[in-house]
């Protein structure tokens, strides 16, 4: 089944993104035509999802350093700048960090080349980080389908499907690859306050899907879980330490201990790009805090009264401890993750020289 929308694409001079904010009222795709452009739109949310910000955040610095002047140091400056302003939007989703990186090693070790090479190299790099996304998507689908059996009510959270990478997803991905090998399953969308990425996106991207979906408030998990209609949890990550703590949209920490008490398994599904191994756990995960308004306001209506001191944390950290199983690209990591992920990484070394 092919992808009834594209998040993110490269257009030649400027990137097309299907602007997740306006959702599901209007599907309306924008042009970004410089890097200010990108980080505004990372910021605002406009393009999302750890693995489609690692896509945007790549094509962005490409994007940024297309109209630079051909010479050396002017065109060395502009990368640098333009790298620490991508890098600069949103701290928690490693894939972000990841995709400049990818990007410094490329330029790094191609310095001999010309300006105009250059740009080629790194043009060409951001493309592929894109269909790389889509390729890992199916892989990650493929090895978590074995996951979830005929008849499964599968609850999720916020979302993590074609809309958060370049195409298919990861927990959706999961959901979507047991799917279309035939089995009857449905899923549980979370609405995810305060931005209601369940509520606004992943009950229209399964609906777009034909994969049955019901949409909850928050608050109605327990409810559920309690009279027995939840089989399975599947969510995304936006940073996995190496331990296996994973963070991820605030409210999938609570999900994890309802899981936990009902004794239901909890899965997590990320590519290795989510994976940090330099953090020995999730205490180490910088987590992002949001305006006031986005709890305040429902939309453009206030919902509270005015001066009311807020909390915005826009992610948690689950535990390894309630983890069932990290279903990457390369497998299913399980206890101890460590060690799991070790394997992947020199697999994907081996394999992919990456
Ligand atoms: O603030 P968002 O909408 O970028 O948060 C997204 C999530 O928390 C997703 O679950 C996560 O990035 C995984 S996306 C495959």
């Amino acid at each position: 089944m092919s992808d009834p929308f594209r998040t993110i694409e490269w257009k030649g001079d400027h990137i097309r993104l299907l602007d997740q904010t306006l959702l599901p009222l209007r599907e309306e795709y924008i042009e970004i035509r410089c890097v200010d452009e990108m980080c505004e739109a990372i910021k605002r949310l406009s393009v999302r999802g750890a693995p489609a910000i690692g896509v945007a955040a790549a094509m962005g610095i490409a994007l940024g350093v297309m109209h630079a002047e051909e010479c050396e140091p002017e065109l060395s400056k502009r990368f640098y700048e333009v790298c620490s302003a991508i890098a600069s939007t949103r701290p928690t989703a490693v894939n972000l960090f990841w995709a400049v990186n990818r990007m410094k090693a490329l330029f790094e070790s191609n310095r001999n080349l010309s300006p105009t090479m250059l740009k080629k190299l790194l043009i060409d790099e951001a493309i592929l980080v894109e269909t790389e996304d889509r390729r890992l998507c199916e892989r990650i689908g493929f090895h978590g389908a074995d996951l979830i059996n005929d008849g499964d009510t599968v609850l999720t959270h916020c979302n993590a499907g074609g809309l958060a990478t370049a195409g298919y997803g990861t927990a959706l991905g999961v959901i979507r690859a047991a799917f279309e090998q035939g089995k009857k399953i449905s899923v549980i969308a979370d609405e995810t306050r305060p931005l209601n990425q369940g509520a606004r996106i992943t009950s229209w991207e399964l609906m777009k899907l034909g994969i049955p979906v019901t949409l909850i408030p928050d608050n109605t998990a327990g409810a559920l879980m309690q009279r027995g209609l939840i089989n399975k949890v599947v969510v995304g990550a936006d940073r996995i330490a190496s331990n296996g703590d994973a963070a991820n949209k605030i409210g999938t920490y609570s999900v994890a201990v309802l899981s936990k008490f009902h004794k239901i398994p909890f899965y997590v599904a990320a590519p290795l790009s989510t994976i940090d191994m330099t953090l020995k756990s999730g205490t180490e995960i910088p987590i992002e805090e949001r305006n006031s308004e986005e709890v305040t306001h429902i939309g453009a209506c206030r919902i509270a009264p005015e001066g009311v001191k807020v909390r915005n944390i826009a992610f948690d950290v689950t535990p390894h401890e309630l983890i069932h199983g990290i279903v990457t690209e390369w497998g299913v990591a399980i206890e101890p993750y460590g060690q799991s992920f070790d394997k992947f990484f020199l697999k994907a070394k081996e394999e992919t020289g990456l």
